[in-house]
């Protein structure tokens, strides 16, 4: 079983290179597979939810040419089953973009339905409530959800909640589309966007992406592309956390400075300092952190992804902070393994007290899910003497090369596999 080991109390210097954004990636490889045409996606994240997706695609008919670690051609015109193997949506819930894409192509698709997961329940009603708005018979069986139209005719859709899922799938199926749909009350986030512009850039006519109110002519067919992926604003506002929380000095590269606003403004309060350039961000964080009071949101607003790693900084400043989590409701698990840590947090619903203490401790803590996991590395960075993080295939679903990119920043972590090799690295640590 791998792990990382850590030992903490490095600050972080140095420049970091952010990957291609993960959930940018898993929309628009399901998009490519609407044309029959091959299309090449670049600046690809080489992580696992990105191979698995790739597989699953493979498995329905998909040509898929790896041409390097951050390029792929894909070519849907062989695809010979539009149902999705449950193993796949098992490993990574966003294989029901499938279910958007093989619907507004082929009009019909079959995706299991997927489960809850570590952060929450997860329901999909509204991608439902969107495919049947679009005149598609939508119907649950056998643990799958069909999904099937003899046409599909452009629609008035309104989310009761903002979305991302549901904002990206019934835009999929809405693109291919008879007529014009128009979706309100839409999710903004840049990786909405990032998905329309490739969308509209195979032929798509799709307009008012990162607004609230998208409007949708349907095509008949779409067609080749190149297009390179946006960068990861999530990895990237880990590693500003993680320079402020080791009270550290990075330049974070590759970036749009833009999609880090809510992570950036909540730095600038607990008192780093942050410089924007045209692609890069630096993050410096001169002296003890002050806390502050956070709360969830979709974008713009603070991103719930980012809440575990400020949740973990705002554990060693100053003073009492206030972390509320508006979008998923098991989202504070890390409070527990951080307490182990030496934090001090209370968790009242959605809400958890942290009151600030002046160092937290190494100790074997797990990962309970993806961001949490990259957050628990970060308070291993922090902490005084040896943390060892269990449970990392977690953090390599979505963070490429995490522990090199952290290495190259002055971090003492390694992966390893067994007890001879913690000692090892004791060792050598001192
Ligand atoms: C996406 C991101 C995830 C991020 C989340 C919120 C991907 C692959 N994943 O997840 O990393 O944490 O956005 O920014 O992009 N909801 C419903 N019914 C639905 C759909 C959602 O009630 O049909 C609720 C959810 O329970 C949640 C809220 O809407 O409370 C937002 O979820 P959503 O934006 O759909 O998250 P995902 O797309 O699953």
């Amino acid at each position: 079983m791998e792990q990382f080991i850590i030992k903490g109390g490095n600050p972080l210097v140095g420049e970091v290179d952010i990957s291609g954004a993960k959930n940018a990636a898993l929309g628009i490889l399901a998009a490519a597979v609407m044309t029959d045409d091959t299309v090449l996606i670049e600046n690809l994240p080489n992580v696992r939810d990105i191979n698995v997706m790739l597989e699953a695609m493979s498995e329905i008919g998909v040509k898929v040419d790896r041409i390097s670690p951050h390029a792929a051609m894909i070519c849907g015109a062989d695809i010979c089953d539009v149902s999705v193997d449950y193993e796949y949506i098992k490993k990574i819930r966003a294989s029901y973009y499938l279910l958007g894409a093989l619907l507004g192509k082929y009009k019909k698709a079959e995706v299991p339905l997927p489960g809850g997961c570590n952060i929450g329940s997860r329901p999909i009603d509204l991608h439902l409530k969107g495919f049947r708005a679009l005149g598609a018979e939508v119907t649950i069986r056998n643990g799958a959800i069909c999904a099937r139209a003899e046409h599909l005719r452009g629609s008035h859709i309104f989310l009761d909640t903002v979305s991302v899922g549901a904002t990206i799938n019934i835009m999929m199926a809405a693109s291919m589309a008879e007529g014009r749909t128009i979706i309100e009350n839409c999710a903004r986030e840049p990786h909405v966007v990032d998905v329309a512009n490739f969308l509209n850039s195979m032929g798509a006519n799709i307009k008012g992406a990162g607004t609230d109110v998208i409007r949708i002519r349907g095509v008949e067919k779409l067609h080749n592309t190149e297009y390179s992926i946006i960068p990861d604003q999530i990895e990237a506002g880990t590693f500003m956390f993680a320079a402020a929380a080791t009270r550290g000095d990075v330049m974070v590269r590759n970036v749009i400075p833009k999609h880090l606003e809510a992570t950036s403004a909540k730095l600038i309060e607990i008192g780093c300092e942050v410089e924007e350039f045209d692609n890069a961000v630096r993050v410096v964080a001169p002296r003890r952190l002050c806390g502050t009071n956070v709360k969830t949101l979709p974008y713009p607003g603070y991103p719930t992804d980012m809440q575990p790693q400020i949740g973990v900084t705002l554990a060693i400043a100053s003073g009492t902070s206030i972390v509320t989590e508006s979008i998923f409701e098991n989202r504070f698990k890390y409070l527990d393994e951080l307490a182990r840590m030496g934090a001090i947090a209370k968790v009242e619903g959605n809400t958890a007290i942290i009151t600030g203490v002046d160092r937290l401790t190494g100790a074997r803590i797990s990962a309970p899910d993806l961001r949490a996991g990259a957050a628990l590395v970060i308070a291993g960075l922090a902490a005084e003497g040896i943390t060892i993080v269990d449970d990392i295939v977690y953090i390599q679903r979505g963070y490429e090369l995490f522990e090199e990119k952290l290495r190259s920043l002055g971090a003492e972590i390694r992966l390893i596999h067994d007890e001879k090799e913690a000692r090892r690295f004791r060792l050598q640590v001192g």
